[in-house]
């Protein structure tokens, strides 16, 4: 049996799309939910001054939560330093995330894909192997959105969104070409489906939009060593959940959504 927590890293509140669908697979694990806050956004961040922030936060974070896994939800920092982390850090596991193009590579029925995340992820060499791997036969459009994580970050926090803007956003996933149009959107960022509805209500034609939130967190259960089962009768982990918040000061509103989250502020 372990008491260690899952430790889940994002550059904000993004990575809470996937610490749902993780407390529903692991109801018996505690989590530690770390928000690089004072950095964000991650999307226009250089990627040697970036990276070297990660591994540095790392570092610490490791020595003070001593987690069993670390999940890295945020797909602009795991594409950057994935491979890095696991280098530093022989023998812990991490956990990443890519955008899900090889899922949408085999779903589309018009061959039209668009992947929507922040600019720093659109230009990782990481994202273009991808498509290079898995999607050479349809066509797959990066789209990178200086304005949605903001947006819903403000949404999540004061329950405002402007619909015309997120529309704006969004247009240019949207693709007609020979007679066939885009088909899947991907929702390279885990602060997109905090937006999903603004989204769906705003787009010129109904799209599959995939969001890895489950299966990001199927793939950290699956790495764990044990499953939580002997816990279940007298441990249960709610409540006991610690967010992290590197610039020590967030907003009340977003400590207020922590807690709705089951998330103590440390
Ligand atoms: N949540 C992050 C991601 O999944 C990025 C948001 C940002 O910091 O720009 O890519």
């Amino acid at each position: 049996m372990t008491d260690r927590p899952i430790l889940m890293f994002d550059s904000g509140i993004g990575g809470l799309t996937v610490l749902r669908e993780a407390r529903v697979l692991m109801p018996d694990r505690r989590f530690v939910y770390v928000a690089d806050d004072a950095a964000f956004p991650y999307g226009a961040w250089e990627e040697p001054a970036l990276s070297a922030r990660i591994l540095g936060l790392f570092g610490g974070l490791l020595e003070r939560f001593d987690p069993e896994i670390s999940v890295i939800p945020c797909n602009t920092a795991s594409t950057l330093v994935i491979d890095a982390l696991r280098q530093a850090f022989p023998g812990h596991p991490f956990v990443g995330t890519v955008p899900a193009i090889k899922p949408a590579a085999e779903r589309t029925r018009s061959g039209l894909v668009s992947v929507l995340a922040t600019p720093g992820t659109v230009k990782r060499q990481y994202t273009r192997d991808l498509i290079t791997q898995w999607a050479t036969k349809c066509h797959v459009r990066l789209v990178g959105s200086d304005r949605l994580a903001q947006m819903a970050e403000t949404y999540m926090r004061d329950g405002f969104v402007d619909e015309q803007a997120v529309k704006a956003e969004i247009a240019p996933c949207f693709i007609e070409r020979d007679g066939r149009r885009t088909d899947i959107v991907v929702l390279a960022c885990t602060h997109y489906p905090f937006l999903a509805n603004r989204m769906r209500k705003t787009a010129p034609w109904p799209v599959d939009w995939i969001d890895p939130a489950e299966a990001i967190a199927r793939r950290a259960l699956s790495l764990l060593k044990s499953d939580g089962q002997e816990r279940r009768s007298n441990t249960p982990a709610f409540g006991h959940d610690l967010a992290i918040f590197t610039s020590g000061k967030p907003h009340f509103a977003t400590a207020r959504l922590m807690q709705g989250f089951g998330l103590s502020l440390a």
